[in-house]
């Protein structure tokens, strides 16, 4: 056991809010997220409402799930929301060209979505199709769901059975414009975002399709070319991956996988710093929040099950991606305000999965809910010192950490032990004096653990005997691979 871990609590530093939008999910129609998923149809012998699993709703509010992002993705640029209206037996069917070619009866849409965040609790964070569609059909879309006066698609929507507006703020003006979004340069999309967003009718918080992980270009020549008043959050995707050609098996992972994996999840710090630097030099206030609207590990396909169905195992792994992820988002929260993990259900890094009447919570799962006390808390910011994880010459910090005090005066602190093989011990100077602490930890016993239809309870958090309390020292151990949330009063 090394002992040169330290964190400090600032208390000369600047602060802010944790935006508790930095928790959201990401349902895109690929796989089984929506279908098979959310959402299994109200003549469905499973229990739900309006259609939506209703274990799928009490599970996602216990996560406190402040925003959900849909239809996509990829899926967005390709979708026709006024096929998605009316009565289910009429609706048009889609292919779905991204992810599977499957042919869907778009029986889950724009009032299926939106009624059942309402149910939820979870702002709607809509992604609209610039990629295939027309500037008036997302004008269009907008009325339809936020007109609250009289007008031709608010009009449809009171025909179609809903009186009141939802008054959605969130939008995405297309997605991965760089990509499948229309394989834009950033010059060109930048006067599409401009021509598009033009025809939105507001107040909307509109959210420009962002970079590519590290292509700072992307960033650079959106702020620069969209007046800040048009703007009100900067995209950024960037995925936990070892290798786009050889990404590996999710379970069946050597040591040395793990780590190129954690080096890719660590790399989001210096994306985040980056780009801020950027957005900073455009707009120093930050008034412009850095969305980072896709997130989470890919792994290859679970042998057995359709390749465009992105269908993957959730390990320990993905426990330690997360943990170390929403501690970066945390302590960069002044620029950072939304984020979305990719995807909710059964698709990349899912919270859930689901299995008939069966529904599995994931590791992932866990540490978004160990983490939701950080939701809308005031971020305390920290200094911090880590012992290296290293692996054949690499290295990285095997520590992370953040921590905030809520509305009730209730400091919570949130550390990952990445190291796959050593505890570490670490000391945390608290400045204040504390009475007592508390705790919840995930561990297992090796890295490749996971839940499953058999054993769906093999990993879940536990209370945390591990942090000693004295004057305004915190000593903690923590075991390899473990993450732990520890409430201080
Ligand atoms: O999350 C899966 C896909 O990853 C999304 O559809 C796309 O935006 C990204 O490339």
């Amino acid at each position: 056991i090394q002992a040169q871990n330290k964190v400090t609590f600032r208390t000369d530093a600047p602060t802010q809010t944790i935006n508790k939008n930095i928790y959201g999910h990401f349902a895109e129609h690929l796989g089984n997220c929506i279908y098979g998923g959310f959402y299994v149809g109200d003549t469905s012998s499973i229990p739900n409402t309006n259609g939506v699993r209703n274990d799928i709703i009490a599970a996602l509010r216990k996560l406190k799930i402040p925003n959900l992002r849909w239809p996509g993705g990829c899926f967005a640029d390709t979708y026709h929301w006024k096929d998605g209206i009316g009565p289910k037996d009429k609706r048009p069917t889609i292919v779905n060209t991204w992810w599977g070619n499957v042919t869907e009866n778009n029986s889950f849409g724009t009032h299926d979505f939106l009624n059942m965040c309402e149910v939820l609790g979870a702002e709607p964070y809509l992604a609209g199709n610039v990629g295939s569609g027309t500037a008036q059909e997302l004008s269009d879309w907008v009325q339809y769901v936020n007109f609250p006066g009289k007008s031709p698609m608010s009009d449809l929507r009171q025909e179609n059975g809903r009186k009141e507006p939802w008054k959605v703020r969130y939008w995405g003006v297309g997605n991965e414009a760089w990509g499948c979004g229309g394989n834009m340069r950033p010059e060109y999309y930048a006067d599409i975002y401009r021509k598009y967003s033009t025809f939105m009718s507001g107040p909307l918080f509109k959210i420009a399709s962002g970079a590519n992980s590290s292509d700072y270009n992307w960033t650079e020549v959106l702020m620069k070319n969209i007046p800040g008043h048009m703007l009100d959050g900067m995209a950024l995707h960037h995925y936990a991956v070892i290798d786009w050609n050889k990404k590996g098996d999710a379970v069946d992972f050597s040591e040395e996988q793990y780590f190129q994996t954690m080096s890719s999840a660590c790399f989001m710090d210096t994306l985040v710093r980056k780009h801020s630097a950027i957005m900073d030099k455009y707009d120093p206030k930050k008034k412009v929040a850095l969305v980072v609207d896709e997130w989470g590990g890919w792994y290859n396909v679970q042998a057995g099950t359709n390749p465009g169905f992105l269908f993957q195992q959730n390990t320990m792994r993905d426990a330690m991606i997360a943990g170390v992820t929403l501690n970066i988002f945390n302590n960069h929260s002044d620029r950072v305000r939304i984020a979305n993990l990719a995807q909710t259900i059964n698709v990349l890094q899912a919270v859930i999965f689901t299995n008939k009447e069966q529904i599995i919570l994931t590791p992932t799962y866990h540490v978004m809910e160990m983490y939701n006390v950080h939701q809308d808390a005031t971020l305390i910011p920290i200094d911090i010192q880590s012992n290296d994880y290293t692996f054949g010459k690499s290295k990285l910090p095997a520590i992370t950490a953040s921590a905030s005090k809520d509305k009730a005066g209730v400091t919570h602190i949130s550390l990952v032990n990445i190291d796959a093989g050593k505890s570490q011990e670490l000391s945390i100077n608290t400045q204040d004096a504390y009475k007592t602490v508390n705790g919840r930890i995930l561990t297992s016993t090796k890295l490749q653990d996971h839940n499953s239809v058999s054993q769906p309870d093999k990993i879940k958090p536990v209370a945390f005997n591990g942090a000693v309390l004295k004057n305004n020292t915190l000593t903690v151990k923590l075991p390899p691979f473990s993450v732990v949330v520890l409430e201080l009063k």
